[in-house]
């Protein structure tokens, strides 16, 4: 890392303190450390979310948005690539939906994530190609993994 991004990192790990003191009032570190955690990666699954749901507007609904359709399949891939990273541990309690069983089995955990990245890569794959069949396809398969690791991982709405 060079002088000038270190220095950009403390200007905001700063500003981030000086932040969350005002409004985090005298919880330990170590939770404003854990909500921030869970803000963050809960923010990052709705706009998972959210690039899922224009995707189903464009390739199920018809929605007239097909020149946006790789971006949003180009921030699923990316947004997937590593989501245990997400949930260090020390992250599972406070205002969150991950269930124990994200730290109690990790290796399942990364499997469902792995699979879901490979689900981001074909639907890639298939816009790159363009046929629709193949689109709808790979995405209902995406969509399929994004759910099968809700069901073991996170507490049901
Ligand atoms: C490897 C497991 C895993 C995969 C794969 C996964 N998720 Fe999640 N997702 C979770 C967990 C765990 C939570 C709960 C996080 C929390 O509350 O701290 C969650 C939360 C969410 C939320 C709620 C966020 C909020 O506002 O609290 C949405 C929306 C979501 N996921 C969408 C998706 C979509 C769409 C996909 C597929 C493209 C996907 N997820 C793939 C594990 C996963």
């Amino acid at each position: 890392m060079n002088r000038n991004r270190m220095n950009l990192r403390k200007l905001l790990v700063g500003a981030a303190l000086t932040v969350g003191l005002g409004t985090a009032g005298n919880l330990p570190a170590f939770e404003m450390g854990a909500e921030a955690t869970i803000d963050y990666r809960q923010g990052v699954m709705r706009a998972i979310g959210g690039n899922v749901a224009s995707t189903a507007a464009i390739v199920i609904d018809g929605a007239d948005f097909g020149d946006n359709l790789l971006m949003h399949v180009r921030y699923l891939v990316d947004a997937t690539k590593d989501i245990p990273s997400l949930f260090p541990e020390g992250s599972d309690f406070g205002e969150t939906d991950a269930l124990p069983s994200v730290w109690e089995e990790p290796e399942k955990f990364a499997e469902r994530s792995s699979a879901n990245h490979e689900a981001a890569l074909a639907l890639l794959e298939a816009v790159e190609q363009g046929d629709d069949a193949v689109i709808r396809g790979a995405f209902r398969d995406l969509g399929q993994s994004c759910r099968s690791c809700h069901e073991d991982f996170r507490h049901r709405d």
